[in-house]
Protein backbone atom coordinates (compact mmCIF):
# COMPACT_ATOMS: atom_id res chain seq x y z
CA UNK A 1 0.00 0.00 0.00
CA UNK A 2 1.08 3.16 -0.77
CA UNK A 3 -0.41 6.66 -0.11
CA UNK A 4 -2.12 8.12 -3.18
CA UNK A 5 -0.74 11.74 -1.87
CA UNK A 6 2.71 10.09 -2.39
CA UNK A 7 2.03 8.85 -5.92
CA UNK A 8 0.53 12.39 -6.93
CA UNK A 9 3.58 14.25 -5.94
CA UNK A 10 5.69 11.68 -7.35
CA UNK A 11 3.84 12.20 -10.77
CA UNK A 12 4.65 16.27 -10.18
CA UNK A 13 7.98 15.34 -9.58
CA UNK A 14 8.95 13.33 -12.24
CA UNK A 15 9.76 14.46 -16.00
CA UNK A 16 8.11 12.00 -18.34
CA UNK A 17 10.36 12.91 -20.95
CA UNK A 18 13.62 11.65 -19.95
CA UNK A 19 11.90 8.74 -18.78
CA UNK A 20 10.43 7.47 -21.72
CA UNK A 21 13.93 8.98 -23.65
CA UNK A 22 15.57 6.41 -22.09
CA UNK A 23 14.07 3.67 -23.67
CA UNK A 24 12.46 5.41 -26.46
CA UNK A 25 14.48 7.92 -28.02
CA UNK A 26 12.27 11.28 -28.40
CA UNK A 27 12.69 13.92 -30.55
CA UNK A 28 11.10 17.79 -29.74
CA UNK A 29 8.29 18.38 -32.14
CA UNK A 30 6.78 21.72 -31.03
CA UNK A 31 5.46 21.95 -26.96
CA UNK A 32 6.02 18.16 -26.99
CA UNK A 33 8.17 15.34 -27.63
CA UNK A 34 7.46 12.66 -30.09
CA UNK A 35 8.68 9.30 -31.65
CA UNK A 36 7.82 6.18 -33.44
CA UNK A 37 5.19 4.32 -30.68
CA UNK A 38 6.90 1.80 -29.03
CA UNK A 39 3.03 0.19 -28.73
CA UNK A 40 2.76 -0.43 -32.22
CA UNK A 41 4.58 -1.07 -35.73
CA UNK A 42 4.26 2.46 -37.46
CA UNK A 43 6.51 4.20 -40.04
CA UNK A 44 5.91 7.71 -39.09
CA UNK A 45 5.84 8.83 -35.52
CA UNK A 46 2.31 9.74 -33.80
CA UNK A 47 3.98 8.95 -30.40
CA UNK A 48 3.78 12.23 -28.44
CA UNK A 49 4.41 12.86 -24.77
CA UNK A 50 3.89 16.40 -23.40
CA UNK A 51 6.32 17.70 -20.70
CA UNK A 52 3.48 20.22 -19.50
CA UNK A 53 0.86 17.80 -18.88
CA UNK A 54 3.47 14.77 -17.99
CA UNK A 55 1.64 11.92 -19.89
CA UNK A 56 2.33 10.70 -23.01
CA UNK A 57 -0.64 9.94 -26.08
CA UNK A 58 -0.29 7.72 -29.56
CA UNK A 59 -2.53 8.91 -31.86
CA UNK A 60 -1.57 5.70 -34.15
CA UNK A 61 -3.01 2.83 -31.60
CA UNK A 62 -4.49 4.65 -28.56
CA UNK A 63 -2.01 3.92 -26.15
CA UNK A 64 -1.61 6.70 -22.78
CA UNK A 65 -0.49 6.88 -19.66
CA UNK A 66 1.59 8.49 -17.02
CA UNK A 67 5.71 7.91 -16.07
CA UNK A 68 4.41 4.90 -14.18
CA UNK A 69 1.95 3.50 -16.55
CA UNK A 70 4.40 3.88 -19.42
CA UNK A 71 7.12 1.42 -17.35
CA UNK A 72 4.33 -0.86 -16.55
CA UNK A 73 3.27 -1.34 -20.19
CA UNK A 74 6.71 -0.69 -21.95
CA UNK A 75 9.21 -2.55 -19.39
CA UNK A 76 6.36 -4.86 -18.07
CA UNK A 77 6.43 -3.59 -14.25
CA UNK A 78 4.02 -3.52 -11.92
CA UNK A 79 2.73 -0.96 -9.96
CA UNK A 80 4.88 -1.08 -7.07
CA UNK A 81 7.86 -1.55 -9.46
CA UNK A 82 7.10 1.31 -11.45
CA UNK A 83 6.94 3.40 -8.76
CA UNK A 84 9.72 2.78 -7.16
CA UNK A 85 11.65 2.69 -10.05
CA UNK A 86 10.45 6.34 -10.43
CA UNK A 87 11.03 7.78 -6.85
CA UNK A 88 14.89 6.30 -6.98
CA UNK A 89 15.17 8.61 -9.88
CA UNK A 90 14.46 11.60 -8.47
CA UNK A 91 15.58 10.79 -4.72
CA UNK A 92 12.63 10.05 -3.36
CA UNK A 93 11.90 7.12 -0.67
CA UNK A 94 8.59 5.31 -1.30
CA UNK A 95 6.48 5.48 2.04
CA UNK A 96 4.89 2.32 3.41
CA UNK A 97 1.56 2.80 4.88
CA UNK A 98 0.21 -0.21 7.12
CA UNK A 99 -1.99 -2.11 5.58
CA UNK A 100 -4.58 -3.62 7.87
CA UNK A 101 -3.34 -7.27 8.76
CA UNK A 102 -6.66 -8.65 7.19
CA UNK A 103 -5.92 -7.10 3.77
CA UNK A 104 -2.05 -8.12 4.17
CA UNK A 105 -3.19 -11.86 4.86
CA UNK A 106 -5.72 -11.34 2.12
CA UNK A 107 -2.94 -10.09 -0.72
CA UNK A 108 -0.69 -12.79 0.62
CA UNK A 109 -2.93 -15.81 0.26
CA UNK A 110 -4.07 -14.58 -3.38
CA UNK A 111 -0.26 -14.43 -3.99
CA UNK A 112 0.74 -17.75 -2.68
CA UNK A 113 -2.54 -18.89 -4.47
CA UNK A 114 -1.31 -17.69 -7.86
CA UNK A 115 2.51 -19.04 -7.62
CA UNK A 116 0.84 -21.99 -6.35
CA UNK A 117 -1.03 -22.42 -9.27
CA UNK A 118 1.47 -21.15 -11.97
CA UNK A 119 3.69 -24.11 -10.65
CA UNK A 120 1.38 -26.48 -10.29
CA UNK A 121 0.53 -26.03 -14.35
CA UNK A 122 4.26 -25.95 -15.09
CA UNK A 123 4.86 -28.78 -13.59
CA UNK A 124 1.78 -30.40 -15.18
CA UNK A 125 3.27 -29.01 -18.93
CA UNK A 126 6.46 -30.49 -18.21
CA UNK A 127 4.70 -34.15 -17.01
CA UNK A 128 3.15 -34.30 -20.89
CA UNK A 129 5.56 -33.03 -22.40
CA UNK A 130 7.82 -36.45 -21.14
CA UNK A 131 4.84 -38.15 -21.73
CA UNK A 132 4.31 -37.14 -25.56
CA UNK A 133 8.17 -38.46 -26.21
CA UNK A 134 7.09 -41.81 -24.50
CA UNK A 135 3.71 -42.24 -26.53
CA UNK A 136 4.02 -43.74 -30.32
CA UNK A 137 0.56 -43.62 -30.86
CA UNK A 138 0.58 -39.65 -29.59
CA UNK A 139 3.73 -38.97 -31.71
CA UNK A 140 2.18 -41.06 -34.79
CA UNK A 141 -1.04 -39.04 -34.47
CA UNK A 142 0.95 -35.44 -34.53
CA UNK A 143 3.00 -36.51 -37.65
CA UNK A 144 0.18 -37.50 -39.52
CA UNK A 145 -1.12 -33.72 -38.97
CA UNK A 146 2.28 -32.84 -40.34
CA UNK A 147 4.07 -31.63 -37.57
CA UNK A 148 7.65 -31.80 -36.43
CA UNK A 149 9.48 -32.36 -33.33
CA UNK A 150 10.73 -28.80 -33.59
CA UNK A 151 6.91 -27.05 -34.17
CA UNK A 152 5.70 -29.50 -31.72
CA UNK A 153 8.55 -28.33 -29.41
CA UNK A 154 8.39 -25.02 -29.94
CA UNK A 155 4.70 -24.84 -28.79
CA UNK A 156 5.47 -27.41 -25.80
CA UNK A 157 3.02 -29.65 -27.09
CA UNK A 158 2.51 -32.75 -24.70
CA UNK A 159 0.21 -35.79 -23.90
CA UNK A 160 -2.01 -36.70 -21.06
CA UNK A 161 -1.95 -40.38 -21.24
CA UNK A 162 -5.07 -42.66 -20.71
CA UNK A 163 -5.86 -43.13 -17.11
CA UNK A 164 -7.96 -41.75 -14.39
CA UNK A 165 -5.06 -40.47 -11.76
CA UNK A 166 -1.64 -40.17 -14.03
CA UNK A 167 -1.23 -37.18 -12.03
CA UNK A 168 -1.13 -38.95 -8.77
CA UNK A 169 2.34 -39.62 -10.07
CA UNK A 170 3.69 -36.25 -10.45
CA UNK A 171 2.22 -33.96 -7.44
CA UNK A 172 2.88 -36.09 -4.14
CA UNK A 173 -0.37 -34.90 -2.60
CA UNK A 174 -3.43 -35.50 -5.41
CA UNK A 175 -6.12 -33.43 -3.18
CA UNK A 176 -4.22 -30.97 -2.77
CA UNK A 177 -6.84 -27.95 -4.07
CA UNK A 178 -4.40 -26.19 -6.26
CA UNK A 179 -4.97 -29.18 -8.57
CA UNK A 180 -8.90 -28.64 -9.12
CA UNK A 181 -8.60 -24.91 -9.26
CA UNK A 182 -5.83 -25.43 -11.73
CA UNK A 183 -8.17 -27.04 -13.72
CA UNK A 184 -6.10 -30.45 -14.02
CA UNK A 185 -8.22 -32.61 -11.45
CA UNK A 186 -12.30 -32.60 -11.74
CA UNK A 187 -13.94 -33.67 -8.51
CA UNK A 188 -17.28 -35.77 -9.05
CA UNK A 189 -20.24 -35.48 -7.26
CA UNK A 190 -18.67 -38.00 -4.43
CA UNK A 191 -15.99 -36.14 -4.26
CA UNK A 192 -14.29 -38.30 -6.08
CA UNK A 193 -11.37 -37.25 -7.58
CA UNK A 194 -9.65 -37.71 -11.09
CA UNK A 195 -7.65 -36.22 -14.18
CA UNK A 196 -9.45 -34.05 -16.09
CA UNK A 197 -6.98 -34.54 -19.48
CA UNK A 198 -7.00 -38.33 -20.13
CA UNK A 199 -5.87 -39.61 -23.49
CA UNK A 200 -5.48 -36.15 -24.99
CA UNK A 201 -3.21 -33.93 -27.24
CA UNK A 202 -2.24 -31.00 -25.09
CA UNK A 203 -1.62 -27.59 -26.39
CA UNK A 204 -0.07 -25.75 -23.18
CA UNK A 205 -2.09 -21.49 -22.86
CA UNK A 206 0.91 -19.29 -21.83
CA UNK A 207 0.51 -16.05 -20.79
CA UNK A 208 2.40 -13.13 -22.35
CA UNK A 209 5.30 -13.29 -20.28
CA UNK A 210 5.57 -17.30 -21.08
CA UNK A 211 3.76 -18.96 -18.06
CA UNK A 212 1.53 -21.63 -18.99
CA UNK A 213 -2.03 -20.72 -17.39
CA UNK A 214 -4.02 -23.35 -18.84
CA UNK A 215 -4.50 -25.99 -21.82
CA UNK A 216 -6.42 -27.59 -24.37
CA UNK A 217 -6.48 -30.96 -24.90
CA UNK A 218 -7.53 -32.87 -28.09
CA UNK A 219 -8.68 -36.72 -28.62
CA UNK A 220 -6.91 -38.69 -30.51
CA UNK A 221 -9.72 -41.10 -31.10
CA UNK A 222 -11.91 -39.65 -33.07
CA UNK A 223 -14.57 -40.97 -31.21
CA UNK A 224 -14.06 -39.40 -27.83
CA UNK A 225 -15.62 -36.11 -27.35
CA UNK A 226 -15.72 -33.34 -26.86
CA UNK A 227 -12.91 -32.91 -29.60
CA UNK A 228 -11.64 -30.47 -27.39
CA UNK A 229 -11.34 -29.88 -24.04
CA UNK A 230 -10.14 -26.72 -22.14
CA UNK A 231 -9.01 -25.70 -19.07
CA UNK A 232 -11.95 -23.85 -17.02
CA UNK A 233 -11.49 -20.24 -15.59
CA UNK A 234 -9.18 -19.87 -12.93
CA UNK A 235 -7.27 -16.65 -11.38
CA UNK A 236 -5.04 -16.93 -14.13
CA UNK A 237 -6.61 -17.75 -17.01
CA UNK A 238 -9.62 -15.62 -18.48
CA UNK A 239 -10.56 -17.09 -21.82
CA UNK A 240 -12.08 -13.31 -23.38
CA UNK A 241 -8.66 -11.86 -22.50
CA UNK A 242 -6.10 -14.67 -23.66
CA UNK A 243 -5.18 -15.62 -26.93
CA UNK A 244 -3.34 -19.02 -28.01
CA UNK A 245 0.19 -18.80 -29.26
CA UNK A 246 0.75 -14.86 -28.88
CA UNK A 247 3.91 -15.48 -26.69
CA UNK A 248 5.01 -17.84 -29.04
CA UNK A 249 3.93 -15.17 -32.15
CA UNK A 250 5.14 -12.49 -30.53
CA UNK A 251 8.23 -11.64 -32.53
CA UNK A 252 7.21 -12.65 -35.92
CA UNK A 253 4.15 -10.35 -35.31
CA UNK A 254 6.29 -7.50 -34.88
CA UNK A 255 8.10 -8.54 -37.90
CA UNK A 256 5.59 -9.30 -40.44
CA UNK A 257 3.34 -6.03 -39.12
CA UNK A 258 0.86 -7.98 -38.67
CA UNK A 259 -1.24 -10.56 -36.52
CA UNK A 260 -3.50 -13.29 -37.89
CA UNK A 261 -6.13 -14.29 -35.63
CA UNK A 262 -7.61 -17.72 -36.56
CA UNK A 263 -10.27 -20.34 -34.49
CA UNK A 264 -7.84 -23.36 -33.59
CA UNK A 265 -5.06 -24.52 -31.87
CA UNK A 266 -4.10 -26.80 -34.62
CA UNK A 267 -4.36 -23.78 -37.32
CA UNK A 268 -1.74 -21.66 -35.60
CA UNK A 269 0.07 -25.10 -35.25
CA UNK A 270 0.24 -25.44 -38.72
CA UNK A 271 0.73 -22.64 -39.70
CA UNK A 272 3.73 -21.48 -37.97
CA UNK A 273 4.63 -25.56 -39.50
CA UNK A 274 4.59 -23.68 -43.16
CA UNK A 275 6.43 -20.58 -41.53
CA UNK A 276 3.61 -18.31 -40.77
CA UNK A 277 4.91 -17.57 -37.40
CA UNK A 278 2.36 -14.45 -36.63
CA UNK A 279 -0.68 -16.15 -36.15
CA UNK A 280 -2.88 -16.43 -32.63
CA UNK A 281 -6.25 -18.48 -31.56
CA UNK A 282 -9.13 -17.19 -29.66
CA UNK A 283 -10.27 -19.86 -27.15
CA UNK A 284 -13.12 -21.18 -28.40
CA UNK A 285 -14.61 -18.21 -27.48
CA UNK A 286 -16.11 -14.99 -29.85
CA UNK A 287 -13.31 -12.47 -30.19
CA UNK A 288 -12.99 -9.39 -27.59
CA UNK A 289 -12.33 -6.23 -27.49
CA UNK A 290 -9.77 -7.14 -24.87
CA UNK A 291 -8.06 -9.28 -27.59
CA UNK A 292 -8.17 -6.79 -30.30
CA UNK A 293 -6.32 -4.13 -27.85
CA UNK A 294 -4.15 -6.88 -26.70
CA UNK A 295 -3.11 -7.23 -30.25
CA UNK A 296 -2.63 -3.55 -31.30
CA UNK A 297 -0.18 -3.09 -28.57
CA UNK A 298 1.55 -5.48 -31.08
CA UNK A 299 0.96 -4.62 -34.13
CA UNK A 300 -1.11 -1.73 -36.16
CA UNK A 301 -2.63 -4.63 -39.01
CA UNK A 302 -5.01 -7.71 -37.54
CA UNK A 303 -6.36 -10.01 -39.98
CA UNK A 304 -9.39 -12.22 -39.12
CA UNK A 305 -9.13 -15.80 -40.97
CA UNK A 306 -11.36 -18.19 -39.40
CA UNK A 307 -13.06 -21.48 -41.27
CA UNK A 308 -15.30 -21.52 -44.04
CA UNK A 309 -18.00 -22.39 -42.79
CA UNK A 310 -20.91 -21.18 -41.60
CA UNK A 311 -19.88 -21.10 -37.72
CA UNK A 312 -16.61 -19.72 -38.72
CA UNK A 313 -18.52 -16.65 -41.03
CA UNK A 314 -20.62 -16.15 -37.93
CA UNK A 315 -17.74 -16.08 -35.73
CA UNK A 316 -16.11 -13.60 -38.57
CA UNK A 317 -19.15 -11.44 -37.76
CA UNK A 318 -19.18 -11.09 -33.84
CA UNK A 319 -15.34 -10.32 -34.38
CA UNK A 320 -15.82 -7.15 -36.30
CA UNK A 321 -19.21 -6.02 -34.29
CA UNK A 322 -16.63 -6.66 -30.85
CA UNK A 323 -13.81 -4.84 -32.40
CA UNK A 324 -15.97 -1.63 -33.46
CA UNK A 325 -15.47 -0.01 -30.10
CA UNK A 326 -11.83 -0.54 -29.96
CA UNK A 327 -10.87 0.62 -33.82
CA UNK A 328 -8.42 3.69 -34.31
CA UNK A 329 -7.32 5.21 -37.78
CA UNK A 330 -4.18 4.05 -37.45
CA UNK A 331 -5.55 -0.15 -37.23
CA UNK A 332 -6.36 -1.99 -40.16
CA UNK A 333 -8.29 -4.70 -39.60
CA UNK A 334 -9.31 -7.26 -42.42
CA UNK A 335 -11.08 -10.43 -42.94
CA UNK A 336 -9.75 -13.35 -44.91
CA UNK A 337 -12.68 -15.96 -46.42
CA UNK A 338 -11.60 -19.38 -46.69
CA UNK A 339 -13.43 -21.87 -49.33
CA UNK A 340 -16.25 -23.66 -47.46
CA UNK A 341 -14.32 -26.83 -46.50
CA UNK A 342 -11.21 -25.04 -45.37
CA UNK A 343 -9.80 -23.94 -42.25
CA UNK A 344 -6.03 -22.53 -41.77
CA UNK A 345 -4.48 -25.51 -41.25
CA UNK A 346 -5.87 -27.26 -44.26
CA UNK A 347 -5.28 -24.61 -46.72
CA UNK A 348 -2.39 -24.13 -45.85
CA UNK A 349 -1.43 -27.84 -46.03
CA UNK A 350 -2.92 -28.10 -49.60
CA UNK A 351 -1.92 -24.81 -51.14
CA UNK A 352 1.18 -24.05 -49.13
CA UNK A 353 2.34 -20.99 -47.58
CA UNK A 354 2.53 -18.52 -51.02
CA UNK A 355 -0.56 -19.08 -51.51
CA UNK A 356 -1.82 -18.51 -47.90
CA UNK A 357 -0.06 -15.25 -48.02
CA UNK A 358 -1.32 -14.03 -51.30
CA UNK A 359 -4.73 -14.97 -49.62
CA UNK A 360 -3.56 -12.53 -46.90
CA UNK A 361 -2.55 -9.86 -48.57
CA UNK A 362 -5.86 -9.40 -50.46
CA UNK A 363 -8.18 -9.88 -47.29
CA UNK A 364 -11.03 -7.99 -47.50
CA UNK A 365 -11.09 -4.71 -45.24
CA UNK A 366 -13.70 -4.33 -42.23
CA UNK A 367 -15.40 -1.22 -44.07
CA UNK A 368 -15.59 -3.95 -47.08
CA UNK A 369 -16.98 -6.61 -45.27
CA UNK A 370 -19.07 -4.30 -42.62
CA UNK A 371 -21.19 -2.80 -45.97
CA UNK A 372 -21.00 -6.02 -48.14
CA UNK A 373 -22.46 -8.06 -45.17
CA UNK A 374 -25.45 -5.12 -44.17
CA UNK A 375 -26.86 -5.44 -47.86
CA UNK A 376 -26.57 -9.11 -47.96
CA UNK A 377 -28.49 -9.37 -44.94
CA UNK A 378 -30.98 -6.35 -46.28
CA UNK A 379 -30.88 -6.50 -50.17
CA UNK A 380 -32.10 -2.95 -51.37
CA UNK A 381 -34.59 -3.78 -53.48
CA UNK A 382 -37.29 -1.50 -52.52
CA UNK A 383 -37.95 1.68 -50.13
CA UNK A 384 -38.44 -0.03 -47.41
CA UNK A 385 -35.26 -2.27 -47.68
CA UNK A 386 -33.22 1.00 -47.39
CA UNK A 387 -34.84 1.80 -44.05
CA UNK A 388 -34.09 -1.94 -42.40
CA UNK A 389 -30.67 -0.97 -43.89
CA UNK A 390 -30.30 2.22 -42.34
CA UNK A 391 -31.74 0.89 -39.08
CA UNK A 392 -29.26 -1.74 -39.30
CA UNK A 393 -26.40 0.79 -39.67
CA UNK A 394 -26.94 2.68 -37.18
CA UNK A 395 -25.69 0.60 -33.90
CA UNK A 396 -22.52 -0.32 -35.92
CA UNK A 397 -21.70 3.53 -36.93
CA UNK A 398 -22.78 4.55 -33.25
CA UNK A 399 -19.89 2.06 -31.81
CA UNK A 400 -17.12 3.65 -34.10
CA UNK A 401 -14.58 6.29 -32.33
CA UNK A 402 -12.26 6.40 -34.69
CA UNK A 403 -13.09 9.43 -36.81
CA UNK A 404 -11.50 9.09 -40.31
CA UNK A 405 -12.52 5.16 -40.56
CA UNK A 406 -16.42 6.78 -38.88
CA UNK A 407 -16.79 9.02 -41.95
CA UNK A 408 -15.53 6.80 -44.98
CA UNK A 409 -18.31 3.97 -43.58
CA UNK A 410 -20.80 6.70 -42.97
CA UNK A 411 -20.55 7.85 -46.68
CA UNK A 412 -20.74 4.66 -48.43
CA UNK A 413 -23.85 3.82 -46.37
CA UNK A 414 -25.65 7.11 -47.34
CA UNK A 415 -24.61 6.78 -50.70
CA UNK A 416 -26.22 2.90 -50.87
CA UNK A 417 -29.14 3.88 -48.89
CA UNK A 418 -29.41 7.00 -51.48
CA UNK A 419 -29.65 9.97 -48.94
CA UNK A 420 -27.92 12.72 -48.25
CA UNK A 421 -26.04 13.13 -45.27
CA UNK A 422 -28.27 15.73 -43.56
CA UNK A 423 -31.24 13.47 -44.36
CA UNK A 424 -28.96 10.05 -42.60
CA UNK A 425 -27.81 12.61 -39.57
CA UNK A 426 -31.67 13.24 -38.95
CA UNK A 427 -32.79 9.95 -39.50
CA UNK A 428 -30.39 7.95 -37.19
CA UNK A 429 -29.59 11.50 -34.88
CA UNK A 430 -25.39 10.97 -35.60
CA UNK A 431 -23.61 13.81 -34.78
CA UNK A 432 -22.85 15.93 -37.37
CA UNK A 433 -20.32 14.95 -39.90
CA UNK A 434 -16.08 16.27 -39.69
CA UNK A 435 -15.74 16.90 -43.21
CA UNK A 436 -12.75 18.97 -42.17
CA UNK A 437 -9.32 17.98 -44.35
CA UNK A 438 -7.57 14.45 -42.85
CA UNK A 439 -4.46 17.16 -41.44
CA UNK A 440 -7.24 19.16 -39.31
CA UNK A 441 -8.86 16.43 -37.52
CA UNK A 442 -6.89 16.34 -35.04
CA UNK A 443 -7.41 20.53 -33.86
CA UNK A 444 -11.11 20.39 -34.87
CA UNK A 445 -12.19 17.65 -32.85
CA UNK A 446 -11.87 19.18 -29.84
CA UNK A 447 -14.38 21.99 -30.92
CA UNK A 448 -16.77 19.16 -31.17
CA UNK A 449 -16.33 18.41 -27.47
CA UNK A 450 -19.37 18.87 -25.15
CA UNK A 451 -18.86 21.76 -23.05
CA UNK A 452 -18.89 20.03 -19.75
CA UNK A 453 -15.90 18.01 -21.42
CA UNK A 454 -13.95 21.22 -22.14
CA UNK A 455 -14.70 22.26 -19.09
CA UNK A 456 -12.56 19.20 -17.67
CA UNK A 457 -9.87 19.85 -19.71
CA UNK A 458 -9.32 23.43 -18.70
CA UNK A 459 -9.79 22.18 -15.27
CA UNK A 460 -6.84 19.48 -15.93
CA UNK A 461 -4.90 21.88 -17.18
CA UNK A 462 -5.59 24.68 -14.78
CA UNK A 463 -6.94 23.10 -11.43
CA UNK A 464 -6.38 26.51 -9.17
CA UNK A 465 -9.26 27.62 -11.26
CA UNK A 466 -11.57 25.26 -9.51
CA UNK A 467 -14.55 26.37 -6.81
CA UNK A 468 -16.32 24.50 -5.22
CA UNK A 469 -19.69 25.88 -6.52
CA UNK A 470 -18.67 24.72 -9.73
CA UNK A 471 -19.78 21.37 -8.66
CA UNK A 472 -23.38 22.36 -9.19
CA UNK A 473 -22.48 21.64 -12.91
CA UNK A 474 -22.90 18.05 -12.62
CA UNK A 475 -25.77 17.66 -11.10
CA UNK A 476 -27.20 14.29 -12.80
CA UNK A 477 -25.52 10.79 -12.89
CA UNK A 478 -24.34 10.56 -16.41
CA UNK A 479 -20.82 9.57 -17.12
CA UNK A 480 -19.70 12.96 -17.91
CA UNK A 481 -21.52 14.51 -14.44
CA UNK A 482 -19.31 11.70 -13.06
CA UNK A 483 -15.87 12.87 -15.11
CA UNK A 484 -17.00 16.52 -14.18
CA UNK A 485 -17.31 16.09 -10.30
CA UNK A 486 -14.13 13.85 -10.24
CA UNK A 487 -12.04 16.66 -11.84
CA UNK A 488 -13.86 19.09 -9.83
CA UNK A 489 -12.98 17.71 -6.24
CA UNK A 490 -9.48 16.45 -8.08
CA UNK A 491 -8.48 20.25 -9.13
CA UNK A 492 -9.80 21.46 -5.46
CA UNK A 493 -7.72 19.30 -3.94
CA UNK A 494 -4.53 19.39 -5.53
CA UNK A 495 -4.43 22.64 -6.96
CA UNK A 496 -0.80 22.58 -7.86
CA UNK A 497 -1.03 19.26 -9.56
CA UNK A 498 -0.15 18.67 -13.30
CA UNK A 499 -2.22 17.45 -15.55
CA UNK A 500 -1.06 13.48 -15.28
CA UNK A 501 -1.36 13.46 -11.43
CA UNK A 502 -5.01 14.89 -11.66
CA UNK A 503 -5.83 12.36 -14.44
CA UNK A 504 -4.23 9.58 -11.87
CA UNK A 505 -6.71 10.58 -9.13
CA UNK A 506 -10.16 10.72 -11.46
CA UNK A 507 -8.61 7.32 -12.93
CA UNK A 508 -10.46 4.85 -11.01
CA UNK A 509 -13.94 6.60 -10.68
CA UNK A 510 -14.59 7.91 -14.08
CA UNK A 511 -15.63 5.82 -17.86
CA UNK A 512 -12.57 4.19 -18.76
CA UNK A 513 -13.87 5.10 -22.85
CA UNK A 514 -14.81 8.54 -21.40
CA UNK A 515 -10.99 9.01 -19.78
CA UNK A 516 -9.23 7.88 -23.07
CA UNK A 517 -11.03 10.44 -24.74
CA UNK A 518 -10.38 13.35 -22.58
CA UNK A 519 -6.70 12.13 -22.27
CA UNK A 520 -6.39 12.60 -26.17
CA UNK A 521 -8.12 15.84 -26.57
CA UNK A 522 -6.03 17.23 -23.56
CA UNK A 523 -2.78 15.94 -25.54
CA UNK A 524 -4.03 18.34 -28.52
CA UNK A 525 -4.88 20.82 -25.86
CA UNK A 526 -2.91 23.88 -25.68
CA UNK A 527 -3.99 26.89 -23.86
CA UNK A 528 -3.92 29.88 -26.07
CA UNK A 529 -4.26 34.08 -25.46
CA UNK A 530 -8.15 33.04 -25.10
CA UNK A 531 -7.90 30.00 -22.25
CA UNK A 532 -9.53 32.78 -19.19
CA UNK A 533 -11.95 34.13 -21.85
CA UNK A 534 -13.16 30.57 -23.17
CA UNK A 535 -13.16 29.16 -19.14
CA UNK A 536 -15.24 32.55 -18.08
CA UNK A 537 -17.75 31.64 -21.14
CA UNK A 538 -17.83 28.06 -20.11
CA UNK A 539 -18.53 28.89 -16.72
CA UNK A 540 -21.35 31.15 -17.85
CA UNK A 541 -23.22 28.60 -19.71
CA UNK A 542 -22.86 26.05 -17.25
CA UNK A 543 -24.20 27.99 -14.89
CA UNK A 544 -26.95 29.02 -17.68
CA UNK A 545 -27.52 25.13 -18.07
CA UNK A 546 -27.68 24.31 -14.44
CA UNK A 547 -30.20 27.35 -13.35
CA UNK A 548 -32.52 25.69 -16.74
CA UNK A 549 -32.04 22.35 -15.29
CA UNK A 550 -33.18 23.48 -11.66
CA UNK A 551 -36.01 25.15 -13.39
CA UNK A 552 -37.25 22.56 -15.11
CA UNK A 553 -37.45 20.82 -12.78
CA UNK A 554 -39.16 23.00 -10.26
CA UNK A 555 -41.60 23.62 -12.67
CA UNK A 556 -42.38 19.97 -13.42
CA UNK A 557 -43.48 19.55 -9.36
CA UNK A 558 -44.97 23.14 -9.70
CA UNK A 559 -47.11 22.24 -13.09
CA UNK A 560 -48.62 18.88 -10.51
CA UNK A 561 -50.45 21.63 -8.54
CA UNK A 562 -53.12 23.19 -9.88
CA UNK A 563 -52.86 27.32 -9.87
CA UNK A 564 -54.89 27.82 -6.78
CA UNK A 565 -52.52 25.30 -4.50
CA UNK A 566 -49.28 27.31 -5.54
CA UNK A 567 -47.96 30.41 -3.05
CA UNK A 568 -47.20 33.64 -3.98
CA UNK A 569 -43.70 32.75 -3.67
CA UNK A 570 -44.30 29.56 -6.22
CA UNK A 571 -46.33 32.03 -8.73
CA UNK A 572 -43.60 34.10 -8.83
CA UNK A 573 -41.44 31.26 -9.57
CA UNK A 574 -43.35 29.89 -12.50
CA UNK A 575 -43.70 33.05 -14.11
CA UNK A 576 -39.73 34.30 -13.77
CA UNK A 577 -38.77 30.97 -15.08
CA UNK A 578 -41.30 31.02 -17.78
CA UNK A 579 -40.63 34.34 -18.84
CA UNK A 580 -36.50 33.17 -18.69
CA UNK A 581 -37.35 30.22 -20.83
CA UNK A 582 -38.45 32.32 -23.59
P1 LIG B 1 -12.72 -26.74 -34.67
O1 LIG B 1 -13.82 -27.71 -34.43
O2 LIG B 1 -12.75 -25.88 -35.88
O3 LIG B 1 -11.44 -27.61 -34.63
O4 LIG B 1 -12.59 -25.88 -33.37
P2 LIG B 1 -10.04 -27.42 -35.36
O5 LIG B 1 -9.34 -26.24 -34.82
O6 LIG B 1 -10.21 -27.49 -36.83
O7 LIG B 1 -9.29 -28.69 -34.80
P3 LIG B 1 -8.76 -29.94 -35.57
O8 LIG B 1 -8.13 -29.45 -36.82
O9 LIG B 1 -9.92 -30.82 -35.81
O10 LIG B 1 -7.79 -30.50 -34.60
C1 LIG B 1 -11.88 -24.67 -33.32
C2 LIG B 1 -11.54 -24.33 -31.89
O11 LIG B 1 -12.71 -24.30 -31.09
C3 LIG B 1 -12.47 -24.79 -29.81
C4 LIG B 1 -10.98 -25.10 -29.77
O12 LIG B 1 -10.30 -23.96 -29.27
C5 LIG B 1 -10.66 -25.34 -31.21
O13 LIG B 1 -9.30 -25.16 -31.50
N1 LIG B 1 -13.22 -26.05 -29.55
C6 LIG B 1 -13.63 -26.85 -30.55
C7 LIG B 1 -13.48 -26.40 -28.26
O14 LIG B 1 -13.11 -25.67 -27.32
N2 LIG B 1 -14.13 -27.57 -28.00
C8 LIG B 1 -14.53 -28.42 -28.99
O15 LIG B 1 -15.09 -29.47 -28.70
C9 LIG B 1 -14.30 -28.04 -30.29
MN1 LIG C 1 -8.92 -28.14 -38.28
Amino acid sequence: MIPEQFIQELLNRVDIVDVIDKSVPLKKAGANYSACCPFHNEKSPSFTVSPTKQFYHCFGCGAHGTAIGFLMEYAGLSFVEAIHELAKNVGMVVPQVESSSASREADAANKTIKLGLQETLQQAANYYKAELKKSQRAIDYLKARGLSGKVAAKFQIGYAPAGWKNLQSVFSNYENEALSTAGLVVENEQGKRYDRFRDRIMFPIHDQKGQVIGFGGRVINPEDTPKYYNSPETPLFQKGHELYGLFVARRAIRDAGRALVVEGYMDVVALAQYGIEYAVATLGTATTPFHITKLMRQTDEIVFCFDGDNAGRTAAWRAAMNALPALTDGLKLRFLFLPKEHDPDSFVREFGKEKFETEVQSAMPLSQYIVQHLIQENPLNAQEDKVKFLNEAEPILRQIQAPRFSLMLRKRIAELAEVTDAEMQSLLKLPALNNAPAKATQRQSRMQLSIKKRFVLMLLMQPSLAKSEYLNFAQGFSEEDVLLKASIHAALEQPQSKPAALLHTIESQVDTRLLHEIQRELTLFDEGAEFKLEFEGACTQLTKMALQKQGNSMLEALKEKPLSALTVEEREMLTSITIRKK
